[in-house]
């Protein structure tokens, strides 16, 4: 079993169903940014940081775009992301991914999963 969740992140409501929020969590010791996607009852997360140039992958806090397809589109140069592994499939970093962050969904809270 695993150990109970510590830091809550964001409501599960702040975030629409398919779609993104954005974050700040100390992940490490170190104040990160994380993307938030929501999928009905389930959230994923990773740092918002691209594998391409390192850069935030929205255009504004919080404001990520999405393609038709249902990619995560990096606002830079256009990576785009499937959301389940948060591997890049089109743009300059083809077969990299996004880091993950391990979240839990509990009591219409999402919480930052105990490492
Ligand atoms: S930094 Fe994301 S595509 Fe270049």
């Amino acid at each position: 079993m695993s150990p109970p969740p510590r830091t809550a992140l964001i409501a599960l409501d702040g975030i629409a169903d398919g779609g993104f929020a954005e974050t700040e969590a100390v992940l490490a010791g170190d104040a990160e940014s994380l993307i938030l996607h929501r999928q009905g009852s389930e959230v994923r997360a990773w740092l918002n940081i691209c594998p391409h140039a390192g850069r935030r992958l929205d255009w504004a806090p919080g404001q990520f775009l999405k393609s038709k397809d249902g990619l995560l589109v990096c606002a830079a140069h256009g990576a785009s992301f499937e959301l389940m592994q948060g591997e890049c499939v089109a743009g300059p970093c083809r077969g990299e991914s996004l880091r993950a962050v391990a979240v839990e969904v509990r009591d219409g809270q999402v919480w930052l999963a105990s490492p």
